[in-house]
């Protein structure tokens, strides 16, 4: 297993560009299976997870072809429909082809993705959707089996809570059902928005696109011809490069992203001492040299995103005085936070909220990634410890991090790959 040795950093400089967005990604690419054409899709990033899920597709029957700067995705080939633990297990958004297969085939078999380590993540919204939706659904040892044999029907669908990728799967799903589907209380994630664009633009239509109320006109399981499409930038690699140069009070410059994906993160940055220079495509950040505590409450877009949590626990150690961070997604999101203590880091819990006393002196030692989101807090805090830092198991990060050693590098960090 590989793992990175990082030296505390004097300031960074430079220029950092943002990759294609790993969970705008994953839904397009299960997308493709509502296609009849081959589906070209340019900026993926290259992550472990997006790998995952076209080696799904593959294991399915499609056929994924890489170029240098695009994937092209022909699922005509599909002669499979089950989707098995070995691949869901390692990638729970695997649940995303549940949808677009029931609705193109009328049967689907995903094994049941279980937990991860920020929580349950249960997916019973997803499935009493596709039920409401005229789905039969079984649960039968560890797999969904779901079936759709007259096709689905549009109907109204209010989710409970808001669920990012529930509403994906569920507009994946009406887009080939018969009649119109409302989804009221619709995630309107700028991931969820990509998704409704590139259908709107193959001739889906979809209104509401944005807000919490979705209507969208299906096809009656006639496929569609999708246009070729750019994924957006990845907001929470931006969000997290951000919080490395106030961290290391460092300007840093990002190119590829879009600022107005970011505007609750930036604020919260902004209430910590930084400032920005802003274009439509870039984000200098101008750090405070004092970093100011901070309140923070994890929300549904466009509030405070929870995949940035992390990131600011640990830049949090670093404000001169007490942080609050209230965790409301997910059930256990904190277990970066013995890992950030072994460093030095002065937090507190209670519940789901983290008091963070800062500044402390975070001194470098041996830490152990748990989940995505946590490595990346454990790479920012090794930035600013003294001595060296070894961050293990870094598969979790490689899930969701297109090159980060690489990218941190070449504005100076010091950071090296290695094996154990
Ligand atoms: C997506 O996960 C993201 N993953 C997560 O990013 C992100 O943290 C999360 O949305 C919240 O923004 C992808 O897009 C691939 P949810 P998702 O369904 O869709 C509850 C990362 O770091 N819920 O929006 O699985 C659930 O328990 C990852 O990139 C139900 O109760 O999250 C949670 O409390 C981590 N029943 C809340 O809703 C359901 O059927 C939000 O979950 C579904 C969800």
């Amino acid at each position: 297993m590989d793992y990175l040795k990082i030296k505390s950093s004097d300031t960074l400089s430079g220029t950092i560009k943002i990759s294609g967005a790993k969970n705008a990604s994953l839904p397009l690419i299960a997308m493709t299976i509502l296609a009849k054409n081959k589906v070209v899709i340019k900026n993926l990033p290259h992550v472990a997870d997006i790998n995952t899920l076209l080696k799904l597709l593959s294991n399915l029957g499609a056929e994924c072809q890489f170029l240098d700067d695009r994937v092209i995705v022909d699922t005509a080939t599909i002669n499979e429909t089950k989707a098995t633990y070995d691949i869901v297990k390692t990638m729970r958004a695997s649940i995303l082809v549940l949808g677009p297969i029931l609705a193109r085939f009328g049967h689907c078999e995903v094994s049941l993705p279980g937990g991860c380590a920020i929580g349950q993540r249960p997916i019973d919204l997803h499935l009493k959707a596709l039920e409401q939706m005229g789905a039969k659904i079984e649960i039968r040892s560890g797999y969904i089996e779901a079936s759709a044999p007259n096709g689905l029907k549009g109907c109204e669908i209010i989710f409970d809570k808001i669920t990012v990728t529930g509403t994906a799967n569920i507009i994946m799903a009406a887009a080939l059902a018969e009649g119109e589907t409302i989804i009221t209380n619709a995630a309107r994630e700028p991931e969820v928005v990509q998704l409704c664009e590139v259908l709107n633009e193959s001739g889906i239509q979809i209104e509401g696109i944005g807000t919490a109320i979705l209507k969208i006109s299906g096809t009656n399981k006639q496929l569609l011809d999708i246009n070729e499409f750019s994924v957006i930038p990845d907001r929470i690699e931006a969000g997290t490069y951000l919080c490395a140069g106030a961290i290391t009070r460092s300007q840093l410059t990002l190119t590829d992203v879009q600022p107005k994906h970011l505007g609750s993160v930036l604020a919260k940055l902004e209430e910590m001492g930084s400032s920005f220079t802003l274009t439509n495509n870039t984000i200098t950040i101008h750090p405070s040299q004092e970093i100011k505590p901070v309140k923070i409450v994890t929300q549904e877009y466009p509030a405070f995103p929870t995949d940035m949590q992390a990131q600011f626990m640990a830049l949090a150690t670093q404000a001169n005085g007490v942080s609050i961070i209230e965790e409301r997604l997910f059930e256990n999101r904190f277990m970066h936070v013995s890992e950030l203590q072994r460093m030095g880091a002065d937090i507190s819990l209670n519940g789901h909220t983290a008091t963070v006393n800062g500044k402390t002196k975070l001194s470098g030692t041996d830490v152990m990634a748990t989940d995505l989101r946590a490595s990346s807090a454990l790479v920012l805090a090794a930035l600013v410890a003294g001595d060296e830092t070894n961050v293990h198991r870094i598969y979790h990060l490689d899930r969701g991090y297109d090159a980060l050693e690489k990218k941190l590098k070449a504005v100076g960090a010091d950071v090296e790959r290695l094996k154990e």
